[in-house]
């Protein structure tokens, strides 16, 4: 403003004095001094008033970058405080998990108002059964095997999609082998036995389509009810009685399917096994960093009987599955490689992962979309890119395990 100003005011002046001139009295030159104060005098104020804009707008600058500071530091305190209650909120559902599998246990309370040593007694009680009831479970099972190795392999046939399931009913006294190809569909298909199955022109003996899809590849069949995660569902499992198609029960696993249960199988989110113990679900967890989590369920009513927390990851894992209380984890690469089992975690704490070897299966590069162990035939019943495949363990007793 200042700028365009002075130039006017000049064009002013000129004309003035030019006029004064041709005047030329010495009262005229009185007026010439006048107007020289009266310039320098708007000289200096235009000075003051341009100076006075910039320390304003340096003033402005310091401000906002104050602000800017004031929001980032703002913005930092509040994912700070995000990631505390994010923290607290895990620790509050892990506590909520274990006090509901504590009440459980504890007989229906007819006064609300306790004693705190007597809800603690009560507590100590109901700890000390269950630690009995795993111990027999152990005892009436003779489940002391651990594996040491994965012997041989054979591949049985090749029928169906790359990814899908095959196995039998680990039940005694079962020699029917169900097939489920692909991972969405309504259909499984069953074999009279592993001899008819492996005939390559086999027929099914009984082709059973179910009102609903099933999803993944993580289903079993124990006691001829199908076990297996509903499609379209996040986390329903169904027991399906294979007799009629008919759902018998259905359950919703907590904190499962927000994420697959091996990173190698992007469609399978809740994968089912049977070994020596029961029935178990496995399932990855994102609030425990991804983590594996197995589920023991009362293969009657699907209720959960525990929930454990194990420290091996999904990423890179292909498959999994129990035998005597005792996850295996078997991890590969994205291009198909050779599989190992190198993370393991056993209920009751007798086997660690940090002193076991790191189990390599037979020598040929593979991909498996599923592996189920037979507790009975002491196999495991894989799935390899379109072949149906089985491999023998080889169990060692394992003298950690005492009755407690
Ligand atoms: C479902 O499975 C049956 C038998 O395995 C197969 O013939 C059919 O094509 C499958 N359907 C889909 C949509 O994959
Ligand atoms: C399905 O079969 C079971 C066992 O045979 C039977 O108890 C049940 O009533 C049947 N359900 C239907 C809907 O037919
Ligand atoms: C089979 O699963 C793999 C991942 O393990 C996936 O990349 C592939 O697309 C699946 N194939 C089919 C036909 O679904």
């Amino acid at each position: 403003m200042s700028g365009r100003a002075t130039p006017l005011f000049l064009l002013f002046l000129c004309l003035t004095l030019g006029s004064v001139q041709n005047q030329g009295s010495s009262q005229d030159a009185f007026i010439i001094q006048y107007l020289e104060r009266r310039l320098i005098q708007m000289e200096e104020r235009l000075n003051q008033c341009e100076q006075n804009t910039l320390g304003i707008t340096q003033k402005s600058f310091d401000l906002s970058s104050e602000i800017r500071g004031c929001v980032s530091s703002l913005s930092m305190l509040r994912s700070e405080v995000k990631s505390q209650v994010d923290g607290v909120s895990v620790r509050v559902e892990r506590v909520e998990r274990e006090l509901e599998f504590l009440e459980n246990k504890i007989p229906t309370q007819s006064h609300i108002e306790m004693e705190e040593a007597l809800l603690e007694q009560q507590i100590k009680a109901a700890e000390l059964e269950q630690l009995k009831k795993k111990a027999e479970i152990t005892l009436e099972n003779d489940c002391s095997t651990a594996l040491s190795q994965i012997k041989s392999l054979k591949i049985v046939k090749r029928t169906g999609d790359p990814n899908g399931s095959w196995f039998k009913d680990p039940s005694e006294g079962s020699a029917t082998v169900y097939l489920l190809s692909g991972i969405r569909n309504n259909t499984v298909l069953e074999y009279k036995s592993l001899k008819q199955f492996t005939k390559t022109s086999a027929a099914p003996l009984k082709v059973v389509q179910l009102p609903f899809s099933w999803q993944g590849t993580g289903h079993v069949v124990y006691h001829g009810f199908l076990y297996c995660h509903k499609a379209d569902t996040p986390n329903e499992i169904l027991k399906v009685d294979l007799l009629n198609g008919t759902v018998v029960d259905s359950t919703l696993l907590p904190g499962a399917g927000r994420l697959p249960v091996y990173s190698l199988n992007p469609n399978t989110y809740l994968d089912m096994a049977v070994d020596e113990l029961g029935l178990w679900v496995i399932h990855a967890d994102p609030e425990y960093g991804g983590n594996l989590v197995i589920t023991k369920l009362d293969k009657g009513t699907l209720a959960v009987d525990h929930t454990w927390d194990t420290q091996c990851r999904s990423h890179d894992a292909e498959g999994a599955f129990l035998m005597c209380g005792t996850l295996y984890v078997v991890y590969n690469t994205r291009y198909g490689g050779r599989s190992t089992i190198q993370c393991l975690y056993d209920i009751h704490d007798t086997i660690h992962s940090s002193e076991s070897p790191v189990v390599f299966f037979p020598k040929r590069y593979t991909s498996h979309s599923s592996i189920h162990y037979h507790p009975g035939d002491k196999q495991l019943y894989a799935w390899d890119d379109g072949y149906q495949t089985i491999y023998k363990v080889e169990t060692r007793r394992n003298d950690g395990i005492v009755a407690e």
